[in-house]
């Protein structure tokens, strides 16, 4: 089959990752390119994607490869590498979505779990990118999508090495951009606020219950909300998204309001952990 497109998806296993390779097939399909496509769908969970490629592939016509990959493992990531370095396509699409947090003060984190965290939420989009960037530069037309966080803006206490992981992937996503503004590449940092996916499961750790921080409720975006906007926006050549308009608000003031005023804010917002003494 000639394949006319290309779409990597890391964390394509569940929440925002699963529905993205729905959508963009979805838009293939409105392009009239979709069984001239190609999906690779990574993750951990092969079970998951191997019934995600079915129903692709049933639905769409497209080609669907499952390459089961711990992002977290450097010698997984080496072989992804050498198999993703061989992709070329005239329109591709990177979806660097994989990724996971860890709630609770610092000071009891798990240093294997702060590692998985560096590994999956920053290492791996670094390589992916820079393994494929080569062939989306050669190609017609090339989009990446990065997803952030709204945390990328805010240091917050109890999800420290989560937020600062978002911050390296936003200012990565930015300067990426500036360099590739003569190219055909879009490059969009994708920042949603929480949403109803496992992601609040993994972070929370083991022996916690689940305690809401008040008023989270409000900030909840629907998944189809955070995908369909993240695709709008890097078709658009758009350099951020937040996705639905309460996040787009809570972004705008974030950025704007003074260091001293977050300062005060997050040190008097309500705590998931008792701090330490
Ligand atoms: N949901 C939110 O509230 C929210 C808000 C802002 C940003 N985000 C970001 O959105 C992205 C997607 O998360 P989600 O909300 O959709 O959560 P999710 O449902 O937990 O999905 C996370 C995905 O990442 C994959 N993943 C995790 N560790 C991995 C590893 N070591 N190797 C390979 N794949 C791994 C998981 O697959 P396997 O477990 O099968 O490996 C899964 O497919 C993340 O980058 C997250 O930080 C989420």
């Amino acid at each position: 089959m000639s394949c006319f497109s290309t779409v990597v998806i890391t964390g394509a296993s569940s929440g925002f990752g699963a529905v993205f390779a729905r959508r963009v097939a979805q838009y293939l399909q409105r392009c009239g390119r979709v069984q001239e496509s190609r999906f690779v769908l990574i993750a951990r969970s092969v079970d998951k994607l191997q019934a995600l490629a079915g129903e692709l592939t049933a639905e769409f016509g497209c080609e669907v490869l499952v390459w089961g990959c711990d992002l977290a493992s450097s010698s997984a990531r080496a072989e992804l590498l050498g198999r993703l370095a061989e992709l070329e396509s005239e329109w591709m699409m990177l979806i660097n979505n994989a990724g996971l947090g860890d709630y609770g003060e610092f000071i009891s984190a798990e240093p294997e779990r702060n590692r998985r965290m560096i590994e999956v939420n920053m290492t791996a989009p670094v390589e992916i990118t820079r393994t494929m960037l080569p062939a989306m530069v050669k190609a017609g037309r090339a989009y990446i999508i990065n997803v952030a966080s709204l945390a990328a803006d805010l240091a917050i206490p109890d999800f420290a090495m989560y937020a600062a992981s978002k911050a390296f992937v936003a200012s990565f996503s930015e300067a990426l951009r500036l360099e590739l503004a003569k190219s055909r590449v879009h490059v969009t940092a994708l920042c949603p606020g929480p949403s109803h996916t496992n992601f609040g499961d993994v972070a929370r750790r083991t022996g916690k219950s689940k305690k809401e921080v008040p008023f989270r409720k409000w900030f909840y975006t629907s998944i189809d909300c955070v995908v369909k906007s993240g695709l709008r926006a890097v078709l658009a050549n758009k350099p951020r998204c937040y996705p639905s308009l309460k996040i787009r608000l809570v972004g705008l003031f974030v950025r704007n309001a003074p260091l001293w005023l977050l300062r005060l804010i997050m040190s008097s917002r309500p705590r998931r952990a008792v701090p330490a003494e």
